[in-house]
Order: C-alpha cells, then sequence, then structure tokens
C-alpha cells in the first residue's frame, strides 16, 4: 500500500503528479472545509507535501496525529513549526543547494539591475523616450563594496560571484565564520554604512523579522542599494517604502516582500525600484530539481525512516 500523503496547496504540476506516481496523495485545497476534512480523515496521513506559502502549524499538526513526516518545497521553511514538529517525532525536510546557484544568478542580476537601471532603460526604450533624450547615468557595480546578510550557502554564492566583478565583500551573519576570508562586520548597521551594495541572503522567522530596521536603511545611505532574495519580512518593509520615496536610499531591488503577491502601491511608482514575483528559483532545471527532491526527501523516510536534507 503507498504512504498517505496530505498535499497542503498546489504546487507545480510535474510534482503533484511525480507525488501521485508514488504516493496515495490527497489535495488539502480541495476540500472547501479543510478541517471538517481532517477531523474525519485526518489519522490516515503519514506524510505531508508542502512549501513555505502553506506552511504547517502546530494545529494542523494535532489534525494529523499519525504524521511522520513533512517534506518542505523551498529552502525555506520559516512557516513549519520546527520544534512542533520535533516535539511530535515529525521528520522535516526542504529543499537546500539546488536552488543555491539559481537563487545567486538572480541577486547579482538585480544588484546589476538596479545599479545600471537595465528595469527603467528598458521601460525608456519601449516609452519612446531614446527618441527624445539620452538615458540618464548610472552607477558603477565592479569594484564596488558588496555586503552580504547571511553568510549561508545563498549569500556564499553570491559573494563568490561578486568576486568575479571585483567587488569588496563583507558580510553580517548570526556568527563568524571561520571558512571564509570575507571580512565580518560586528552590526548590521556598520555593514549597511560601509557597504554600496546590501544583499539579503538570510533565512526568514522571527530571528530576522525587520533586521532591516529605519538605522540599517540610513546606514546604507544616499548613495546605497538594497536587494532582497530572502524574504520581505527581513525588511521593515514601510520604513523601506518611505526611504524609497524620500531619496534617502539610492534603490532597492526585490524579489521577495512582506505580504506576496502584495506589492506596496509606492514602489510601483518609482523608477529607482526593481520589482519581481519571487522568481529567484523560478528556472525549469532548478525547480525540477527541487520538486525531485521533495519526493526523494518521502521516499528515503519511508524506505530508510530519514529523510535526505532534514532542516536541522
Ligand atoms: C520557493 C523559496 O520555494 O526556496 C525558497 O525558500 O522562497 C522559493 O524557492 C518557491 O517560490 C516555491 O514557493
Amino acid at each position: 500500500m503507498k504512504p498517505r500523503v496530505i498535499q497542503i496547496g498546489r504546487l507545480q504540476p510535474s510534482l503533484e503528479t511525480a507525488l501521485a506516481e508514488e504516493f496515495d496523495t490527497h489535495p488539502l485545497w480541495r476540500e472547501a472545509d479543510a478541517p471538517a476534512f481532517l477531523a474525519k480523515n485526518g489519522g490516515q496521513f503519514v506524510g505531508m507535501a508542502t512549501s513555505a506559502r502553506f506552511g504547517a502549524d502546530a494545529k494542523l499538526m494535532d489534525a494529523l496525529p499519525a504524521l511522520r513526516v513533512i517534506s518542505n518545497f523551498g529552502v525555506g521553511y520559516e512557516t513549519i513549526d520546527v520544534a512542533a514538529a520535533q516535539k511530535r517525532g515529525i521528520a522535516v525536510a526542504n529543499t537546500p543547494d539546488v536552488l543555491t546557484d539559481c537563487v545567486a544568478d538572480l541577486a547579482l542580476g538585480l544588484m546589476i539591475d538596479v545599479a545600471r537601471g537595465l528595469s527603467a532603460a528598458e521601460r525608456f526604450v519601449r516609452r519612446g523616450d531614446w527618441l527624445k533624450a539620452q538615458f540618464p547615468l548610472a552607477t558603477r557595480v565592479s569594484g564596488k563594496r558588496l555586503g552580504i546578510l547571511g553568510l549561508g550557502r545563498i549569500g556564499k554564492a553570491i559573494a563568490r560571484r561578486a568576486e568575479g566583478f571585483d567587488m569588496q565583500i563583507r558580510y553580517y551573519n548570526r556568527r563568524k565564520l571561520d571558512d571564509v576570508a570575507y571580512g565580518y562586520a560586528p552590526s548590521l548597521v556598520e555593514l549597511a554604512r560601509w557597504a554600496d551594495f546590501l544583499i539579503i541572503a538570510a533565512a526568514g522567522g522571527p530571528a530576522t523579522r525587520n533586521l532591516v530596521s529605519t538605522d540599517v536603511i540610513d546606514a546604507l545611505g544616499t548613495k546605497g542599494f538594497l536587494v532582497n532574495v530572502a524574504r520581505g519580512s527581513v525588511v521593515d518593509e514601510p520604513v523601506l517604502v518611505r526611504a524609497l520615496g524620500e531619496k534617502r536610499i539610492a534603490g532597492a531591488a526585490l524579489d521577495v516582500f512582506a505580504d506576496e503577491p502584495n506589492v506596496p502601491a509606492p514602489l510601483l511608482e518609482l523608477d529607482n525600484v526593481v520589482l519581481l514575483p519571487h522568481i529567484a528559483s523560478g528556472t525549469h532545471e532548478t525547480r525540477a530539481a527541487m520538486g525531485n527532491l521533495v519526493v526523494e526527501n518521502l521516499r528515503a523516510f519511508f524506505s530508510t525512516g530519514r529523510v535526505k536534507t532534514p532542516v536541522a
């Protein structure tokens, strides 16, 4: 008999198909009354497939008393209550490594876009403005100072790429790392004060909420650019929106927002802001690899009792 796996929200079609081939899946998102469905059938499910968008809280785990494993589509899992899972003996897996390159690629793309004004220049051409004027000069990237908030797998991949642009690199992290030669900033404010570009690559969740505060934004200053490929929650978004409107920083390039898919309306009016719909991992290659890992984690758990890539 195939293990019964509950799917909390919609996942990419190829992953839904792969899950359904290997497991006895049930789409919770199709239930009009999910609590009633769970009250009646919750005890059947031993596995769960979810992603950060849908998460899994303690209440949901309580409604699934036989649950043994949660497989998350994505590296970020801040909406899964890992402590609650551990208490219940539920294994939690995510999809690290396979998306690192694509997320880091996009971070560099965003940094160059916001500094050189690629998106703004493209709008300029489409509007026919080139026929009337020259596009204004922009800001150089090569050789500049890059501060990275969060030097995990993705932060390190961003740093490696930035070395190719002869950038000076420093970072701020929960702790100083012994295996890197980049300078460690004693505080995020000091990193921001030093940096021309501040890229956010830290995990989301309560530990990093609003870390990029008024002080950090003001330290980045009128010539500084902010890039976020992590989570909108890491930035105090209303503060950032105000600072951008008041030109207290030079610009921002954002792939993530506090309340996706809602983007603060004032940002839509600003030409020094690049706005993307959370696409850092969104390539055919990477999303296929992420999907495979979601399935592999469940398969590994049901055959060996251990997931391949546990979250902690
Ligand atoms: C999402 C992400 O998983 O990995 C993460 O943490 O944010 C993305 O890769 C993807 O958008 C699916 O929700």
